[in-house]
């Protein structure tokens, strides 16, 4: 079976990291190099010079065009070889992979398959990412050594923040009290907790009385190929959600390779918006939360079956991972079909 799914939006970074100089970034296993056009759009090129593999990201920049750092060779955005600086004559086989490129969201997205078939509308809904008048959002990026399956399986087993979160977002036991839910609806998967009637967790604290019930829920939605929401809700217990507050994050996983992946994440508020203090406090919260957290246990846990087949290794099952396995299933599937319909 194939080994990636080429037809979907993968995120290639944040808006903010495609500055002057573009961003290099490696995406399934293939050097993309991302940068902004004149008119400030986006293009997205294979980083790979076909004459001796020079980087692109490595040259200059011609109006639109790249320029090949090493012996010039020009191509335009769309990854056509245009010049040849040796001859009139442009050589057969010169042209590079372009890739359909768009910014939504404050996220670039590359689409990795056939550019005719690229279709914006499949961008899953991260319209909570760019700052409003009431919202402010902040970013993070961590690189993790591991599959990027293995990333899904732990954002859709939130199950782990009892455990693995102890000196961050602990669950202070509220997950045993909780409901596990896991649905599809067509290509989206949702994998929701409910915690209802308990102590205010600490996301909460200060806006509900230290003695109160309140209802909690943590509710990850999944896109393939690795693209997450998750809503964290808190409201007063019995109450109507909309009574309370609901604080919306992204979690979205790009394969740089099999075996390595970039985790972007963010997490948005509603309230003390202009406090450099608060964003400072959260940016460390998330930062020792996944950087030294998640990451170390993904990686080290990885490390133990790298290179195999998952089902191979026969993993145990105990319910609460049921986000993981059907996403690792639906991913198959999307992969599986893919592959029938380009053989055909
Ligand atoms: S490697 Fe790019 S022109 Fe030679
Ligand atoms: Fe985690």
């Amino acid at each position: 079976m194939a080994r990636w799914l080429l037809n979907c939006w993968y995120m290639a970074g944040w808006s903010h990291e495609v500055g002057e100089n573009g961003l290099a970034r490696r995406i399934i296993d293939r050097p993309v190099f991302v940068y902004r056009l004149g008119d400030g759009s986006i293009a997205a090129v294979l980083d790979r010079c076909p004459h001796r593999f020079a980087p692109l990201s490595r040259g200059s920049r011609d109006g639109d065009n790249l320029v090949c750092g090493y012996h010039g060779l020009a191509f335009s955005p769309e990854g056509k070889c245009i010049r040849n600086p040796f001859s009139e004559r442009i050589p057969a086989g010169t042209d590079i992979e372009g890739f359909a490129a768009i910014e939504r969201h404050d996220i670039v997205w590359i689409w990795a398959g056939e550019r005719e078939k690229a279709d914006p509308s499949l961008i899953p809904d991260f319209s909570f990412v760019p700052d409003t008048p009431f919202s402010r959002t902040i970013h993070g990026y961590t690189a993790m050594k591991a599959n990027y399956e293995y990333g899904t399986d732990n954002l859709l087993d939130l199950s782990h923040i009892e455990f693995v979160h102890k000196g961050t977002f602990a669950g202070q036991g509220v997950i045993f009290a909780g409901e596990h839910s896991v649905r599809a609806e067509g290509d989206t998967l949702h994998s929701d907790w409910f915690m209802p009637g308990i102590p205010p967790p600490s996301v909460a604290y200060g806006r509900f009385a230290p003695d109160s019930l309140v209802d909690h829920w943590l509710e990850m939605r999944w896109n393939a190929p690795a693209s997450m929401r998750l809503a964290v809700g808190v409201c007063s217990h019995c109450q109507a959600r909309e009574t309370g507050f609901e604080l919306p994050q992204a979690h979205i996983l790009t394969p740089a390779s099999e075996h390595e992946t970039h985790y972007f994440w963010s997490s948005t508020r509603y309230h003390d918006l202009d406090s450099i203090e608060t964003d400072h406090m959260l940016a460390n919260l998330f930062g020792e939360a996944f950087d030294l957290e998640d990451k170390p246990m993904i990686e080290a846990a990885y490390d133990n079956v790298r290179g195999k087949d998952f089902w191979s290794q026969k993993p145990a099952s105990l319910g609460i991972d049921q986000g993981g396995t059907r996403a690792r299933r639906m991913l198959e599937k999307l992969i599986r079909d893919e592959s029938a319909s380009s053989a055909a």
